[in-house]
């Protein structure tokens, strides 16, 4: 069984929403999944996922600080996250709001520690993406899509 973990930042819940729903897809494709808040994580802990997907609202077109602080605690397990899948999703409150640089944001700093990443689904191929919380079917449909294909993913890697 692989391991997949969902870190959030959520000020006002909407980026919390999309992890819940993306661990939850994670789990319909066989993965043990744990939702954790980026303050609730044990960095030690990470070496033990195959999966890590990190989620944050865009602030000012960019992670929010805390999820960049986050990362730059794993320094700690330089080297030791490499060959596990990554992912990213994000929540902004507009479409042009900056999901995507955000995404990249996390995505960019998933490749420095030499984790492998795909391409999301069709429609939102950086990584699913909500304005304000995924209420509507299609962006939770998204979201589960999204946690179903990194879990499978790993699984491919290292069945
Ligand atoms: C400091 C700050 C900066 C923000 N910058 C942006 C932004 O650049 N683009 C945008 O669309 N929304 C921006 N927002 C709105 C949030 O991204 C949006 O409300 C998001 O849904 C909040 O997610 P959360 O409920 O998980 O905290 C910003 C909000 C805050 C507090």
């Amino acid at each position: 069984m692989k391991h997949v973990l969902v870190i959030y930042y959520s000020r006002t819940g909407h980026t919390q929403e999309m992890a819940n729903a993306i661990a939850q897809g994670a789990q319909l494709a066989g993965a043990q999944a744990d939702c954790r808040s980026v303050y609730d994580v044990d960095i030690a802990q990470l070496v033990n996922y195959d999966a890590i997907i990190l989620g944050s609202p865009s602030y000012y077109g960019s992670m929010a600080a805390d999820v960049k602080k986050f990362l730059d605690s794993t320094i700690s397990l330089h080297g030791k996250l490499r060959g596990k899948v990554g992912g990213a999703f994000c929540s902004s409150a507009r479409v042009s709001g900056g999901n995507e640089t955000t995404l990249l944001s996390i995505l960019h700093a998933f490749l420095v520690h030499g984790m492998i990443l795909t391409g999301g689904t069709p429609t939102y191929p950086y990584g699913p993406v909500a304005i304000h919380a995924p209420n509507d079917d299609a962006t939770r449909e998204e979201c589960l899509a999204y946690g179903r294909m990194i879990a499978e993913l790993a699984a491919k890697l290292s069945p």
